[in-house]
């Protein structure tokens, strides 16, 4: 093994994997003791199959984990410093955090949310969104965030399913020298829904906005907010957050996590996976409206004490060394970001990040899609200087928290530039063929969860049988997460991208029914169908291919509309690289669009893959579509 990357914090804690494979339920027991609860469980884990329920009738408020304990202890500790693309800044105490926390808490009091209750969070990445969500946990309502580059149509089908009586947003939010409009797609989403109470509103951008009745201005209400508000004691398997994710088929659909498993996880992960310390100055880069910034921006990081930046806009404005910028003001030591960022930062070149001043920096990390390894290289030697150890951590918003990843807080291993290493300690995962049997080392299969773990999703919302067909149906009792993996000879995991049609596209999860359900609201529309394609720099690029209803004109203005029309119905990020415009799709007997066809065509490969299909389709057909996408990509179809 190359041995030339073994590089480590000096710690080794062998005892703790080997309590973790002895018994993984009495281990994570004894993470569990980490946490301040209330009151402790009966039992650790309620499997019943595939539903895990983690420290039953344990209670504990996650507002009070991430903020009272520190609160109390050291108040003047800095939880956040916060700075926007155009210079702003703020810094807030753990102390000032926890007045703010109770303030929003009784606020929302104050607008009829009670325990159970869900509250929709449209907001830019500003010091208001950690505090809303703590303030939601703190009187056990259930947030559910939605990444402020979703519009209107994804906003309206998340709220209405989970029937969000109030909303939290801005007027709007600051993206590469532009204001995004956050207030506006919030009333285009919820208009005409009754269940829709209340819009509080929180003034960041000074931007117009319309004021109608169910409208409250977050300074008005907040002024009339008592600053105590005790945290509920919540049961452990209380749901703590809906979180909207895309899947192969339909609409996103809405991850739910508890708190008391969901938390473990999240505390357990973070200290072994950054060896956090007292004097850190963390960087993780993820919006809160992923998972990564619900897990590791807020509860995360929180629950140890933690000093983080948080920054609002892009990494690369106004100048490509902007994130450079922040390492070095801050003194970040370590710094969380994604494969699709670097990729970016390398394209800059060397110059820019070597005109900083990075020692500050300790630990790299990266989430979110396949690292390449000369990405990886690079992260390690331009950025780390070669001192630094990279955590490649794989993982998912179902799973909650890590599940692969090297962990310096624990011990010292040769890392491999591109793979995630090994399994965190408590957690089983393995590569399995088509029928669920162990694949031998350095074969291709599929990723596979073999025991609960405390992350891991209570289940769908409201939809408890769709979460049994989409994770636990190809294989029983295992979690199936959609991804193709290889365990090389060292037990070490590399991660191949995914196994169905969910896109990562610069990092972001989407699903290409979404964008073809999209594409077809439009009256001109009559058929979509989507695929990804590598792309140097976001991963994977969306190709739209689409079939226009009779006697519509495919010119240049439509194909405008087209875009802007996506863009609003489903958001900026579901922006196709390319859109063609074709008379007839692949489609299968059955009438299903062949999406490996499009993507072949996309890719460049040869019409011989058709020869396969013929038990699938009618191949004269499929051959004359495919020749004619052929036509639109490669040669002078309409594009
Ligand atoms: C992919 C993001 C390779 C994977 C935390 C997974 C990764 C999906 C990695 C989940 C990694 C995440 N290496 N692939 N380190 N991390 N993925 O729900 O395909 O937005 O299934 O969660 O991202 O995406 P999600």
């Amino acid at each position: 093994m190359d041995t030339s990357y073994e590089i480590g914090l000096g710690n080794d804690d062998r005892l703790l994997r080997k309590r973790a494979s002895d018994d993984y339920v009495k281990f994570w027991e004894e993470q569990a003791q980490n946490l301040q609860w209330f009151a402790k469980w009966d039992s650790p884990l309620e499997w019943n199959p595939p539903f895990a329920r983690w420290f039953v009738n344990g209670k504990l408020n996650a507002s009070y984990n991430a903020i009272d304990v520190i609160a109390q202890k050291n108040p003047g500790k800095t939880a956040i410093l916060w700075e926007n693309e155009n210079g702003q800044t703020r810094s807030l105490t753990y102390g000032e955090m926890l007045v703010y926390v109770c303030k929003v808490a009784n606020a929302l009091k104050l607008l009829g949310v009670a325990k159970g209750d869900r509250v929709t969070v449209y907001l830019p990445m500003i010091p208001e969104l950690v505090v809303t969500l703590l303030a939601c946990s703190r009187i056990g309502a259930i947030h559910t965030v939605i990444f402020s580059g979703f519009s209107s149509q994804s906003i309206r089908d998340r709220v209405v399913d989970s029937e969000s009586k109030v909303i939290i947003t801005a007027d709007g939010g600051f993206r590469r020298g532009e204001v995004v409009p956050l207030k506006k797609a919030v009333d285009e989403a919820i208009f005409g829904l009754e269940f829709v109470e209340h819009v509080l509103v929180y003034r960041h951008a000074n931007l117009e906005v319309n004021f109608g009745k169910k409208d409250r201005l977050w300074e008005d209400l907040l002024e009339k907010a008592p600053e105590h508000c005790p945290a509920e004691e919540m049961e452990s398997t209380h749901p703590l957050y809906i979180l909207y994710t895309s899947g192969t088929t339909g609409k996103p659909k809405g991850v739910l996590h508890g708190t008391g498993g969901y938390l473990v996880h999240l505390y357990s992960t973070f200290k072994w996976i950054f060896d956090i310390r007292d004097d850190d100055i963390y960087f993780c880069t993820a919006d809160i409206g992923w998972v990564t910034g619900h897990s590791y921006v807020v509860y995360g990081p929180l629950m140890h004490g933690a000093t983080q930046v948080l920054y609002e806009g892009a990494l690369v404005f106004p100048t490509p060394g902007r994130l450079w910028d922040l390492v070095e003001k801050y003194g970040v030591t370590i710094l969380y970001t994604t494969p699709t960022a670097l990729r970016m930062f390398m394209k800059y070149g060397d110059l820019i990040p070597n005109s900083h001043n990075l020692s500050s920096l300790r630990l790299l990390g990266t989430v979110g899609e396949p690292i390449n390894p000369e990405v990886w290289r690079w992260y390690f030697n331009v950025i780390g200087k070669g001192r630094c150890p990279i955590v490649d951590t794989w993982w998912q918003t179902e799973t909650g928290g890590t599940m692969i990843s090297p962990v310096p807080g624990v011990e010292t291993i040769p890392l491999k530039p591109g793979s995630a290493a090994r399994q965190l300690p408590g957690i089983h995962v393995a590569v399995v063929d088509e029928n669920g049997n162990d694949v031998p080392p350095e074969t291709k299969g599929y990723l596979v969860v073999k025991t609960p773990w405390p992350g891991m999703l209570l289940t769908l919302w409201g939809d408890d049988d769709k979460y049994r067909t989409v994770y636990w149906s190809k294989y029983k009792n295992m979690y199936y997460p959609g991804d193709y993996a290889i365990r090389d000879k060292d037990g070490y995991f590399w991660m191949l991208g995914r196994a169905d049609d969910v896109l990562k596209v610069a990092g972001h999860r989407l699903g290409t029914a979404e964008i073809e359900s999209g594409f077809v609201l439009h009256k001109s529309v009559a058929e979509a169908a989507v695929c990804g394609i590598p792309h140097e720099v976001k991963g994977e690029a969306i190709i739209a291919f689409l079939v226009l209803k009779e006697g519509v004109m495919p010119d240049k203005k439509l194909r405008e509309e087209l875009i802007l029309h996506i863009r609003k119905v489903v958001g900026p990020i579901a922006t196709p690289d390319k859109l063609y415009i074709v008379s007839k799709l692949p489609k299968t007997r059955s009438g299903k669009i062949m999406r490996r066809l499009l993507k072949s065509v996309a890719n460049n490969d040869k019409i011989g893959d058709v020869s396969t299909l013929e038990d699938e389709g009618a191949v004269d057909e499929v051959r004359s579509a495919f020749a004619e996408l052929d036509k639109a990509v490669h040669g002078d179809g309409v594009r």
